[in-house]
């Protein structure tokens, strides 16, 4: 036979997809070079039907779906932006053929780091636009609504008994209005993260989120030393959201959050003693968990979580003083 490799043979090494061709027995017929590429394997690996289960097994749902399929009927399928245990992405296609069927796979990677980025550029841009909000009302309109308090009390004093009611209603607008204004740039922005620092936001937050059947204790050193308030800022959100879960999902009892610090990092540990989590993998998980990551990311710092069903969730953060 002719060892030159036709034209075809050619083009299809030099396509920018892993090619796998399975047998009805699903065991290989065919492959190019780049699924190895692709499944991070060496290039002079053997692939063998043993070979297969390993290598179906490091991408994500790749063997469910090569297992569920019956090989009288192959049905395609398509998956989207699977992990490789390499921590590659792939999009993997399978088209049935006459007698087996053909797995396409294209690496995705680089897409999903852009999106990713753009994902965490977002987050940051929001949460810059929210402290730029909550300022302009605390330090824009606040003093305007005071400037208006006084004028009002002053032409009150003047005491024209006609127009007394009618300060009288203006001065209860006012203090309405001054207390919407005070609730928004709060929720925008915790005050007592701006006034008192991240400790005794954090103390608030848990008080605020008790309920009957719920208990939440709260334990920090007396001694935090303050941060920048973004890395402050980006702390109380991530506590914001592990505390969310633990009331939303976990029908826990009790919620333990704990800061502490040994001078150099800052630790956030929040732990519930709830029905805990079986997916671990905060990629899979949804977008709170995900900005979590991103966030911390932000931070510099690392994002832990540890649980097992029934056992409650740990989850702890790092990150540095400074
Ligand atoms: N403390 C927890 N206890 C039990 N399950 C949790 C906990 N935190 C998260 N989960 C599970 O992880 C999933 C993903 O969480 P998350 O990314 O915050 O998304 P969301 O809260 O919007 O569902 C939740 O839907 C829930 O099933
Ligand atoms: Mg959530």
């Amino acid at each position: 036979m002719d060892p030159t490799p036709t034209i075809y043979e050619q083009i299809v090494q030099q396509l920018p997809f892993g090619l796998l061709l399975l047998d009805a027995d699903k065991t290989s017929r065919w492959h190019n070079q780049h699924i190895f590429q692709h499944l991070q394997l060496s290039p002079n690996t053997s692939i063998l039907a043993e070979t297969y289960v390993v290598l179906f097994h490091a991408v994500e749902g790749l063997f469910k779906v090569i297992h569920k399929q019956n090989p009288e009927n192959f049905k395609p399928f398509r998956l989207f932006a699977s992990r490789t245990e390499a921590g590659k992405y792939l999009n993997i296609w399978g088209k049935p053929l006459s007698d087996g069927i053909l797995v396409i796979t294209s690496d995705v990677t680089e897409l999903k780091q852009l999106e990713h980025k753009n994902v965490e550029a977002m987050v940051e841009g929001q949460e810059q636009e929210r402290i730029r909000l909550a300022r302009e009302l605390h330090d824009g309109v606040g003093p305007l609504m005071s400037a208006i308090q006084l004028k009002v009390d002053q032409s009150m004093g003047r005491e024209n008994p006609v127009h007394s009611q009618e300060a009288a209603e203006l001065n209860e607008l006012i203090h309405t209005v001054s207390k919407e204004i005070r609730a928004v740039s709060h929720a925008l922005i915790p005050g007592s993260l701006m006034d008192f620092g991240l400790s005794p936001a954090l103390k608030g937050l848990c008080e605020r989120m008790e309920s009957p059947g719920l208990e939440i204790t709260y334990y920090a050193p007396k001694s935090i030393s303050r941060m920048e308030q973004n890395r402050e800022l980006g702390v109380y959100r991530i506590a914001q959201e592990l505390l969310h879960n633990a009331v939303k999902h976990a029908r826990a009892r009790h919620i333990h959050v704990q800061l502490s610090s040994d001078g150099t990092n800052l630790t956030l540990s929040v732990e519930d003693d709830g029905i805990g989590m079986e997916q671990l993998d905060p990629t899979g998980a949804g977008i709170g968990l995900r900005n979590v990551r991103y966030r911390t990311r932000a931070l510099e710092g690392t994002f832990v979580l540890e649980s097992q069903p029934g056992k409650g969730v740990f989850a702890l953060i790092e990150i540095g003083l400074t």
